[in-house]
């Protein structure tokens, strides 16, 4: 599969979906509380993007996913399905949120703290952020995606903290998971060079300890392997003619 580039117009409708899911995450934000179910914040979620959005929840029936979002608490790595757990405090949740508006696709997450933080789960938390960030900032025509997997790969490693090889960023348009795939670790000088009008995400997932990880029986829901934290944050973004353009950024949550 071709890497598309997009027109002006597909851009005017990325950051539109890109808006939108974006609002979702800010809208969610109260509600992530102890003592809410995953399920609940699901519900939430799919009735504000379906009523008042007028938009699809990407995630629902796409390969058989059975809800609206994905809610990854603590040890859970992605793609946890929403369910009866209930929150507790002191847990960590990356809930990811993918909008389809105009038969475009935005795609963002980000962690909560649930209750009172605690100091791991905020360094990691922070650690995650910092390494989506340093990847973001690096977008530009002429890099290729391989400087931006080490830079992210070397941040995290220096901090301590392990990056998921099995699952990583990706193309974004009208299809919800394009070319090219975007690793999240790599070789500076390698991979594909990014050209005015690609848009893909940066959603690394990055593991307070070894970056092994393994499917429950579920078949979506990822845990790393020695049950340690992990933490994820993701943006949909677009290269410009001289830098980049974070599509999913909230007005109140700049990068
Ligand atoms: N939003 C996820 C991503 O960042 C994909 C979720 S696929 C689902 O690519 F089926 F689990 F929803
Ligand atoms: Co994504
Ligand atoms: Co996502």
């Amino acid at each position: 599969m071709a890497i598309t580039l997009k027109t002006a117009e597909e851009i005017d409708k990325m950051r539109v979906a890109g808006r939108l899911a974006a609002d979702v995450l800010k809208m969610i934000e109260p509600h992530v509380v102890p003592g809410v179910t995953t399920d609940r914040l699901d519900e939430i979620c799919h009735d504000y993007i379906v009523n008042q959005q007028q938009a699809i929840p990407a995630p629902l029936n796409y390969r058989g996913f059975p809800k609206s979002i994905c809610t990854s608490v603590n040890h859970q790595v992605c793609h946890g399905i929403p369910s009866s757990k209930v929150l507790k405090n002191g847990d960590i949740i990356n809930i990811d949120i993918t909008v389809i508006k105009d038969g475009y696709h935005g795609d963002t997450s980000r962690m909560f703290m649930v209750g009172k933080p605690k100091v791991q789960g905020q360094r990691l938390s922070q650690v995650a952020y910092d390494c989506m960030k340093i990847g973001i900032e690096m977008i530009r025509p002429g890099i290729q995606l391989g400087d931006i997997g080490h830079a992210i790969q070397t941040y995290a490693e220096k901090n301590h903290c392990s990056i998921v090889r099995e699952y990583c960023g990706h193309g974004i348009g009208k299809v919800f998971h394009e070319d090219p795939q975007v690793l999240h670790y790599g070789k500076p000088a390698t991979g594909v060079v990014l050209e005015p009008g690609m848009t893909f995400t940066i959603e690394p997932m990055v593991n307070l300890g070894k970056r092994q990880v393994k499917l429950l029986p579920d078949e979506w829901t990822v845990v790393t392997k020695d049950h340690s934290l992990s933490a994820q944050w993701e943006h949909t973004n677009l290269v410009t003619d001289d830098g980049f353009e974070v599509l999913t950024e909230h007005p109140d949550w700049p990068l």
